[in-house]
């Protein structure tokens, strides 16, 4: 067919634009001025609006960011993405060294050296060489879905460049995705100039970045990618090495471990190591350590995996990265549960690219035994993404007047005394009015993982509670709107939003309401547990700590706490008032056959956590499910724990839904009505 004058315009500016973004994002080598680079695609996003039906999902002009979304997807990884052991002394490397030479049955290896960038693991594959979706790594098995989010990030291409004629027809690519310490620190200037508040690293930044609900706003944020390997090839030739690996990758367009390395002598890897940590300030990513692979493929099978690690790889971790400066004051934060919590505000010192001006003292036992004191100069250590420590005290330099720290009696915010109970490393405050204590509890419940009140930040909680509007959390539902809308900087469009916000947080599932209570030790799992076998608060407020220990995944000591929440008279008040305001606290489940699940054919494979196999088929069956144990065309849906195997690829491959255990507790609490769970497994595979 001949080709239009408009589709070779087209096609001619769409390369110049990826290679324009390949020099750019991965090459580090512009060849363009940003104005050259404005002007292209200015005219490809006209044609391409003239011309509609020659737009296609691979165009530049279509990395923008597609619509908002309210949640991501699940995709089960078909091959687990794996984490890595790790060794810290040369010691340590020639130890595993050795052992993976003895499992290779060969009398020599070649091992290659790449930086370990810090960033996030993300799996993109490729059908037919056009990117067709990305995951995080999530647990390893299952990750979410963040293809939209991806296809704003520059670096990864969304269609393989084929210069050797020959692209796989499916090819999964493993990889960081990061965010470059200049970049970072622009964005942070950026975010903070405009009042929001900074990122703490680099890493938190870029994940922060790609979990975003609206790709609009990744596809603002300088987000790169580094591929490490592949995670799999189907029709198409897996490379016999993994230096011929990052050689494939780098000739997709990808940027491939920069700095890869190839050595077949042990005691080089060493010093390749040496050499890594020596530079590591000046490259301009962060990086936490260095990655060591055996390069020959079949060795690395021969050699094989532990758990969840391959033995054929591992990671030499530098030393965590320690700073001195000064203990300026000690302060106390009250928990949401009372806790006196000592915290450290340090004279702002920059440790590994980080400012760090705080660090967490645990509690008054940890002080005492370090000796902490106002005005010590102290060794502060960051590993990783970890809170700031304090390692020891430098006494050498301790001022005469230095006074020994002491923990108080009161709190610091109502003034009430606080207690601490034998056998306990905290103190707590009991008053049950303590407004710091409400705020905290306040922050917890309309939190994202509770009951998610947009628009209901904390710092307008916290004006809330200063101004008496609210006391506990059932006063949220029923707010003085009128008086709101008169308050300074909100108005009666504010208002009426934030209303609405709260009104829809009335008929959330009952896990986020149990959650939100704030019981100790009742987190999300526990919380999904307890609505699950209980399926309303009236039923749980007078269960028995025995019946609440009888649920598989929950300890005594959990069972009590929740038996004892329950018991409290202002607790039992509490939930009344929220019932009184129109909270929703029962799961709506099919009352009548009490068989939501009725029809619906289920296999399970694999391992599940919180679950014996045959009490999640008891309870599938309860719910109405029949359970067979292949999977075929008829199955309704397929529940993979851990490690499932073929069956989960056999319902890929025959298109029938999958998810997770996490899926299978909302399935069993009724929550989610099936059409939902399906309708979101279903995006998941589309996507
Ligand atoms: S290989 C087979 N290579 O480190 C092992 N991982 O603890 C799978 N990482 O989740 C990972 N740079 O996010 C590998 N060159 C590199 C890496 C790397 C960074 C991260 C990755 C992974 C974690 C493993």
């Amino acid at each position: 067919m001949v080709q239009s004058f408009v589709q070779r315009r087209v096609a001619d500016l769409r390369a110049s634009i990826d290679r324009w973004n390949h020099e750019y994002y991965v090459l580090d080598q512009p060849t363009v001025t940003d104005a050259e680079y404005d002007a292209a695609m200015r005219e490809l996003r006209e044609l391409e609006s003239a011309h509609p039906e020659l737009l296609t999902p691979e165009s530049p002009t279509q990395r923008v960011g597609a619509a908002a979304t309210t949640g991501f997807a699940e995709i089960v990884h078909p091959r687990p993405m794996l984490s890595l052991s790790n060794v810290f002394s040369r010691e340590e490397l020639l130890a595993w060294a050795q052992r993976a030479l003895r499992l290779s049955g060969a009398n020599r290896l070649a091992f290659v050296t790449e930086p370990k960038i810090d960033g996030l693991a993300v799996a993109l594959t490729y059908v037919d060489g056009i990117f067709h979706h990305g995951a995080t790594r999530g647990d390893g098995t299952t990750g979410d879905d963040i293809s939209a989010n991806l296809r704003t990030v520059r670096a990864i291409p969304l269609q393989l460049r084929n210069q050797n004629g020959h692209i796989p027809g499916v090819i999964e690519v493993r990889g960081e995705l990061y965010m470059r310490k200049d970049d970072f620190a622009r964005l942070n200037d950026g975010i903070t100039a405009a009042g929001g508040k900074a990122f703490m690293n680099p890493r938190n930044a870029a994940a922060g970045s790609v979990r975003q609900k609206d790709p609009s706003i990744t596809a603002g944020r300088p987000l790169r990618f580094i591929s490490y390997g592949i995670g799999y090839i189907e029709r198409g030739q897996t490379p016999p090495t993994h230096a011929a690996a990052l050689e494939l990758l780098r000739g997709y367009d990808f940027e491939a471990s920069p700095g890869a390395e190839c050595w077949d002598d042990i005691d080089r890897v060493w010093e390749a190591c040496e050499i890594w940590q020596a530079r590591r300030h000046d490259l301009p990513y962060e990086i936490d350590g260095v990655v060591i692979k055996v390069d020959d493929l079949r060795q690395q099978e021969e050699i094989g995996y532990v758990a969840r690690e391959p033995r054929w790889a591992t990671a030499y971790k530098f030393p965590a990265i320690q700073q001195t400066t000064v203990v300026e004051n000690i302060v106390i934060n009250v928990g949401r549960t009372g806790s006196l919590n000592p915290l450290a505000h340090l004279r702002p010192v920059n440790i590994g690219g980080v400012t760090v001006g705080r660090a967490t003292l645990h509690n008054e036992d940890e002080v005492a035994r370090k000796d902490i004191r106002i005005g010590d100069t102290v060794v502060v250590q960051r590993a990783g993404d970890v809170i700031p420590q304090i390692v020891k005290v430098i006494e050498e330099r301790r001022p005469a007047d230095a006074q020994p720290w002491r923990m108080p009696e009161h709190c610091p915010s109502c003034g009430q005394p606080a207690f601490r109970e034998l056998g306990e490393a905290m103190r707590y405050c009991t008053n049950a009015t303590c407004p710091a204590q409400r705020k905290e509890r306040i922050h917890h419940f309309i939190s994202r993982g509770a009951m998610d009140i947009a628009g209901l930040g904390e710092k307008l909680a916290d004006r809330f509670v200063d101004l008496g509007l609210i006391r506990d959390v059932a006063d949220i539902y029923t707010l003085d709107w009128e008086a709101i809308a008169e308050l300074d900087g909100l108005g009666t469009t504010s208002a009426a939003n934030l209303r609405k916000a709260v009104e829809a947080a009335k008929d959330r599932p009952l896990w986020r309401l149990i959650h939100g209570l704030g019981i100790r030790h009742v987190g999300e799992r526990t919380a999904r547990l307890l609505a699950d076998r209980f399926a309303s608060l009236d039923a749980l407020m007078n269960a028995s700590s025995d019946e609440i220990g009888a649920i598989s995944g929950i300890g005594p000591i959990i069972a009590k706490a929740t038996a004892e929440f329950f018991q409290e008279p202002p607790n039992r008040d509490l939930v009344q008032r929220l019932q009184a305001a129109g909270v929703k606290t029962a799961d709506g489940r099919d009352g009548a056959s009490g068989a939501w699940l009725h029809g619906c054919t289920v296999v399970l494979t694999g391992r599940l956590d919180t679950m014996t196999r045959p009490e999640a088929e008891e309870r599938l069956r309860q719910a109405g499910a029949n359970i067979t144990s292949s999977v075929s065309k008829k199955t309704s849906l397929v529940v993979a724990g851990e490690d499932a195997g073929s069956k989960a690829a056999k319902a890929r491959e025959l298109k029938v839904p999958v998810v997770d255990e996490r899926g299978l507790i909302t399935l069993l609490s009724g929550e989610m009505a099936l059409a939902e769970v399906l309708a979101a497994a279903s995006e998941q595979r589309e996507a």
